[in-house]
Parts: structure tokens; sequence; C-alpha cells
């Protein structure tokens, strides 16, 4: 039988090096420094920008298999939970690791809806923002303000502290998005309506006008729900990575969620399904599809809400999403954007370029359509992706948290610059002649 171990000869010294093979495909990144050329040498580690092949963390929460098309929650394949789920019962189940019984998820849902309102001096410090403040901004400045609010969030070694900023985060996160929302409308706030289910209730905060009662749309409750079921958790994507980081260094939950939120507003994440907006918007009909196609595959244009880091076939959520958009239009009104978009994937899966570079539509392909037909600005489409995402950086962190093997996160480096040199004064310098790569061109 094949030995668990990885044997490295360093041809530099001829010495041999075996180093174990954890979890059939996992070797420790430090045991490379066991590799030296001699006891004043450092030792080897590897280098990996972007950490395209570097696990930063044993986490039981979400599996992917990118080849495969596989998205799991705890185990729960993610088509299950979105046809028989609701976010409050997946987010349950991403946090805690288990479907809560009907006591329990009675518990969670009155735990969490507890947790809906926020103090007025939030609504004040949100009326400080300017009236066109981009809503991502508003949620990253007052998340990290409710850190304030609660300053026994740094208790974060205490398993009920952590709990209650759990709750609080995920009962306060729609309430913020819509109040960020109103704002930008000139309109006044909503307060919270506990009798509505948790995206009743943030459809309620959104859109309530002068009605004593808002009754969201079934159809339109439901979709949002699934929606937000499916955006829960993606194990360590970029904002994960963010809420993981500002947490080693043992901040608040609060302060770290703001970084997290930070991490999503940037295009190539939370904000791929605003693009995939313009370009189906700039195609403008069908008829331009094959043109547009062609400009891709020379290389001109990228096919936004197409191509994964991790899933090199079609996403499992986009198969949904897709399927999800059909019965909000039976509501909403066709979203001609549609045709376009499918007449797009129709071709693009018949080409070569899509095949050999293994491109299918991401989550944010059919998304931003269905954020489009219920009326919400392209502003707002992040924000609707941070609400639920909440529920994963939480999970996410308190494993951080808990988990023994995890410290402070701090990447190595390799160091390109210069060497030693001394300071002299001013006017013994020489004309400053500029590498190509100083820092004065960069910045
Ligand atoms: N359209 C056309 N070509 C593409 C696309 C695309 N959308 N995505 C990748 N490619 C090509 C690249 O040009 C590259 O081609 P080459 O090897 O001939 O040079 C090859 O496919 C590999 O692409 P990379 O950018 O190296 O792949 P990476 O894994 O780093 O990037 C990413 C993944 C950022 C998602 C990329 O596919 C992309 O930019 N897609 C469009 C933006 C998008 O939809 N982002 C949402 C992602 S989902 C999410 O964050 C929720």
């Amino acid at each position: 039988m094949a030995k668990n171990s990885l044997t490295i000869i360093d041809n530099r010294t001829g010495k041999e090096y075996e180093i174990p093979i954890e979890e059939g495909n996992v070797i420790r990144a430090v045991k490379l420094r066991d590799i030296k050329t001699g006891p004043d040498d450092f030792g080897l580690m590897s280098y990996d920008p972007a950490f395209a092949n570097t696990a930063s963390c044993r986490s039981r929460i979400t599996y992917i298999d990118g080849d495969k098309g596989i998205l799991r929650y705890r185990g729960y394949p993610i088509e299950e939970l979105a046809e028989h789920s609701s976010y409050l019962e997946t987010a349950y189940l991403v946090i805690k690791g288990e479907l809560p019984d009907a006591a329990h998820y009675r518990a969670w849902e009155q735990n969490v809806k507890t947790h809906s309102m926020v103090h007025e001096n939030i609504k004040n410090f949100m009326q400080g923002f300017r009236y066109d403040a981009h809503p991502m901004g508003i949620l990253v400045g007052t998340i990290a303000a409710l850190s304030t609010f609660y300053p026994e969030a740094s208790k974060i070694q205490d398993l009920e502290s952590r709990r209650l900023q759990t709750r609080r985060l995920i009962g306060k996160l729609p309430t913020l998005a819509a109040f960020a929302y109103r704002h930008s409308r000139g309109l006044p706030y909503v307060y919270p309506d506990n009798e509505l289910s948790y995206t009743g209730n943030f459809l309620a905060m959104l859109f309530k006008m002068t009605e004593l009662k808002y009754k969201p749309n079934p159809i339109l409750e439901r979709a949002l729900d699934v929606l937000f079921i499916l955006h829960a958790d993606h194990e360590q994507n970029c904002s994960t990575n963010a809420m993981r980081s500002v947490g080693s260094s043992h901040a608040d939950p609060y302060c770290a969620a703001a970084a997290a939120v930070a991490a999503l507003y940037g295009p190539l994440h939370g904000g791929a399904n605003e693009q995939v907006i313009r370009m189906l918007t700039e195609i403008g009909s069908v008829r331009n599809v094959p043109q547009f196609i062609k400009q891709v595959k020379a290389g001109e244009r990228l096919m936004m809400g197409f191509g994964h880091r991790i899933y090199k076939s079609y996403d499992p959520r986009a198969k949904i999403v897709k399927q999800l958009a059909y019965a909000v239009f039976e509501v909403t009104g066709r979203n001609p954007l549609i045709d376009i978009a499918v007449e797009l994937e129709k071709i693009a899966l018949e080409e070569d370029y899509f095949i050999s570079h293994r491109l299918y539509p991401n989550v944010d392909f059919y998304t931003g359509i269905i954020y489009q037909a219920m009326g919400f600005p392209v502003t707002m489409f992040p924000v609707l992706f941070a609400i639920p995402r909440t529920s994963g950086w939480m999970a996410q962190w308190a494993e951080m948290v808990r988990d023994p093997e995890q410290k402070i996160a701090r990447p190595r480096q390799v160091y390109l610059g210069e060497t030693l040199r001394h300071w002299t004064p001013i006017d013994h310098r020489p004309e400053p002649t500029m590498r190509e790569d100083a820092v004065s061109d960069v910045l």
C-alpha cells in the first residue's frame, strides 16, 4: 500500500525529507521549513499569491466540488435546501451544524427577530451620509459602528457573547440594509415588523409606503428567501477570508464583519451581478449576441457572470437562479434582459472558447436580472448578497475562534526590495533614479 507521505530530495544538499500527507492531499507548509542548506538558512517556504493552492483552515461548514458543480452546507445539497428550507433554517444549519427541530427553530427565529431593531443613534449616524452614498459604503460604516454599541462583543471566547452577537448581526442586517436604501431615496425609515418572515419583513422595510400593514407578495418573498439560501456561505472566498483574517487579531465580530462587507463591495466579488446588467443592457438585443461573443473570443471583452475560480462546470446556484427568474417574472413582468442572457448562455456553451476554458454561468449571471425585475437599483445588489452571507461569516468566524490551530493571520512575503542602505541628509542625496518597480510609480 502506498505510504501517506511525500519524499523530497533537496538537490542543493542531496538530503531527503519525508513530509506526511494528511486528509488525502494536504501537506503542512511549515514542514518545508525543515528543508535547509545549513543551520543559518531560514528554510523553504511556499509562494502562493491569491491563495490559489493554499488551505488556510480546516472547516466543516461548506463543501464545494468545482469540477462536478457540487455545493453543500454541512453535507446538505444546495438544491435540497433551496427547494425545502428557509433562509433562517439554513442560517441555523450553517451556524450550528444541524437542522433544527421545531422547538429549536421557533426559538432561533424568535431570537433573531428580537434583534431586528437598531439603536436610534444608528439611525442618526446614517442620516450623516450624503443623499447619494452607496448603500454598501453605509453598510460598512454602520456595521463597524455597532461595535461601539456592544462593547461586550470583545469577549470573543465567551460562547454566550458569540451567540448573542451572531443573532444580533443576522437580525439587524436587513434593517441596516433597508435603512441604507430608504436613505438613498429620501424616504422615511420603516421599522421592522416581526409578524412577517425574515425576508417578508425586509421587503416591508424597503418598500412600505402609506399602507398600514405591508403584505409582501408570497412569490417574491419566497424568491428572495431562496436567493438568501444560495448566498448563505461559500467557504473561503474573499470576504470570508477577510472575516477570518480580521477576526484572527481578536477584533470583535462587528469590526470583522465590516471588513468582510468591504471585501464583498469589490466588483470582482459581490459586485459582478451589477456588471452583468450593464453588459446585457449594452448588448441591447438578441441580434447583437453573436457579435459580442466574437469580441469575447478575441479576448477583447470578459463575459461577466461567466467563469469562477472554483467552479469549472455549471455553478449549481446559477441553475436554481435561472429557474427562479421565470417565477419572479410571473409577478413582476418579464425582464427583457433574460432573453439576451439565455441566448448568450446558449451560444457560449456551444463555443470552443468557453468549452476549452471551462467557462460556465456563475451565480451572478441571473441574479441581477431578478433583482432588477423586483425593483432593486443596481447599488443594492451587493447589499442583497451581504445580508445572507452574514450567517456564513459568523459561522466561519466562530469556527476560527474555536480552532486551537488558528493564530493571528500573518502571511510571509518574498522580499525583493533594497538590502541595507544608510540615511543621508536631504541636501546630500543624489538625484533619485526611479526603478521600474519603484513605489512612486505605482502610487
Ligand atoms: N469571459 C471570457 N474569458 C474568461 C472569463 C470570462 N468571464 N473568465 C475567465 N476567462 C478566461 C481568461 O481570459 C483566461 O484565459 P487565458 O487562459 O486564455 O488567458 C482563462 O479564462 C482563465 O481565467 P482567469 O481569470 O485566470 O480565472 P480566475 O479563476 O482567476 O478568475 C473570475 C475567475 C475572476 C471569476 C473570472 O472568471 C472572471 O473575471 N469572470 C467574470 C467576472 C465574474 O463573473 N465574477 C463573479 C464571480 S462569482 C462570485 O464572486 C460570487
